[in-house]
């Protein structure tokens, strides 16, 4: 049996964190009377903590000192970390499992390789760390999507060449990041937004087990 490399981003693949990512955020935005929506929480998908902030002020036109910038970001961390810490299985999105499964009786190896600091923290509330091989995130990286760093980390640690990898990702600067490494990018969401992607799905229930095992022979 061939092996291929099968990378997956954590936030908006795997589990659906943005809602809590929203909440958090919009708590910060409200302190500093910023309007914050969820369209604006759209395009904070797959962007890194810092370069997030970074735009919420820059939406609600305010300059803030290093200090404050620093507070904010322990105290949104800390405010999502709170919502995390509820989490459970059943927050796994639909059809995950069934795909992990599928490459584990593969003998294929997956990586994780995600933006989030905490995505450790958030597979083990979900009980999934232990399906993956090789673990990279936002602590792993110097360079954010769509930089290729953390893909490219991932591949390494599970010692496929990265023209033999399968990104599956939900955001713009991630697509380009798995392009941009030279592997094949699965989108999940909607074509209209990832369609740079080699494939888009709406989710895992459209990716049937066949389509891995063709991805897998090719
Ligand atoms: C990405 C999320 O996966 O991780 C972003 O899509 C988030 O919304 C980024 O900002 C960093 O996550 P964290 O958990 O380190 O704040
Ligand atoms: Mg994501």
């Amino acid at each position: 049996m061939n092996k291929k490399g099968f990378i997956f981003d954590l936030d908006g693949v795997i589990v659906d964190t943005a809602k809590y990512h929203f909440l958090a955020w919009q708590q910060l935005a409200k302190s500093l009377d910023i309007n914050f929506t969820e369209e604006e929480n759209e395009q904070l998908k797959g962007v890194s903590r810092v370069r997030s902030l970074e735009k919420i002020l820059a939406w609600g036109n305010k300059t803030i000192s290093q200090d404050l910038f620093d507070k904010l970001m322990g105290d949104k961390n800390e405010e999502y970390l709170s919502y995390i810490a509820e989490m459970d299985e059943s927050e796994i999105l639909p059809d995950v499992p069934r795909v992990l499964n599928l490459l584990e009786a593969l003998d294929q190896p997956i990586s994780l390789g995600s933006a989030s600091k905490n995505a450790r923290t958030i597979l083990e509330r979900v009980n999934l760390k232990s399906n993956f091989h090789a673990i990279v995130d936002g602590n792993d990286v110097s360079k954010a999507k769509p930089d290729p760093e953390v893909f490219l980390i991932a591949a390494d640690q599970i010692n496929i060449k990265p023209e033999d990898c399968i990104v599956f990702e939900d955001s713009v600067a991630g697509v380009t990041a798995a392009n941009t490494a030279h592997m094949i990018s699965i989108g999940i969401g909607s074509k209209d937004v990832l369609g740079h992607a080699n494939y888009v799905f709406n989710d895992f229930t459209e990716i049937s087990d066949d389509f891995i095992k063709s991805l897998i022979n090719n």
